[in-house]
């Protein structure tokens, strides 16, 4: 079956869909973009992500104003690739649009708005038994809270990551950790979640925000705090959250066990309520 995606306005084959050579996603990474996870074809916090993705585009003056045919664009992208039966993930790609190639913004152009839609399916294994990760120095820039295509640094973290064979690298900026390089960063330490507070330094992240939901329901202290990259040896419990991590414990950090190794009882508590509201998802009609 011939992959199809979206491209400004028209549901087309992916063999069949051309950017310019010119687009200023291509030239210069001038571009956002937005990963939104659909459970059995039913999207999770569609509205919190349309909300970021606004934002993003007016923090790097992106002129886009057509939000609200965006979730039929998806449902079709679903539908034709026959993924509204299973777990699913949609990508969505906004960049300035294509012209000649100078730095400021060209007059007249338009943006480039392109989407796909993808098997997306939970890691079981690493979510039940948790997940190695390791830290890397944070060499971003001081916008992280804009969900830019601008990875690079981020795609280096990774891929050293792969190569020591861990699940993520976790940033870490002025001796504080940051958060991972595609997964927000939460840690316990007698009994309370801390984690980085919202700033240009990490990404607004909405499964964090869920984490955060979730823990003022049923009571359990979260502390915005910056966490010592010193202090990591010494925490009794940490997971990765994202929309493609879910809640995944992790269990070692570079050379460090956590715990006793296997996921801590917060940690394992925060992510069984986080699958409970995916459930409950699934169940809507
Ligand atoms: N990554 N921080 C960074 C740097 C991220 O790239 C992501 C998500 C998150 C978690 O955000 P959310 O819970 O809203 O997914 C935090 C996406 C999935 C990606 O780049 O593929």
């Amino acid at each position: 079956m011939n992959e199809v995606v979206y491209l400004n306005g028209s549901l087309i084959a992916k063999n069949e869909a051309f950017i310019s050579p010119e687009d200023r996603g291509f030239n210069f990474a001038d571009g956002i973009y937005e990963v939104i996870k659909y459970y059995g074809g039913k999207p999770f916090r569609y509205s919190d992500h349309m909300e970021r993705l606004k934002r993003s585009l007016h923090e790097i003056r992106i002129d886009f104003q057509d939000f609200d045919p965006l979730e039929a664009v998806f449902q079709a992208l679903l539908d034709q690739n026959e993924l509204t039966d299973r777990d699913a993930g949609i990508y969505l790609q906004i960049t300035r649009g294509s012209n000649t190639r100078i730095h400021q913004f060209p007059g007249n152009i338009k943006p480039t708005v392109y989407a796909t839609a993808f098997p997306f399916a939970s890691k079981t294994d690493q979510l039940q038994n948790g997940v190695k990760v390791i830290t890397t120095e944070d060499i971003r820039w001081l916008r992280c809270d804009i969900k830019s295509v601008s990875l690079l640094p981020n795609v280096l973290a990774a891929q050293k990551a792969s190569e020591q064979d861990a699940a993520e690298a976790i940033f870490i900026r002025n001796g504080m950790v940051t958060e991972g390089s595609h997964s927000s960063f939460m840690a316990v330490k007698n009994s309370v979640v801390y984690t980085h507070p919202d700033s240009n330094l990490i990404l607004p992240g909405i499964t964090r925000k869920v984490v955060f939901e979730i823990c003022q329901t049923h009571h359990i202290r979260v502390i915005e705090e910056g966490i010592p990259a010193s202090e990591l040896a010494h925490l009794d419990e940490m997971m990765i959250v994202g929309t493609g991590s879910e809640v995944t414990p992790v269990v070692k950090i570079d050379e460090f066990t956590i715990g006793d190794g296997t996921p801590g009882p917060i940690t394992r508590f925060i992510r069984d309520k986080f699958f409970e509201q995916i459930q409950m998802l699934r169940k809507e009609k």
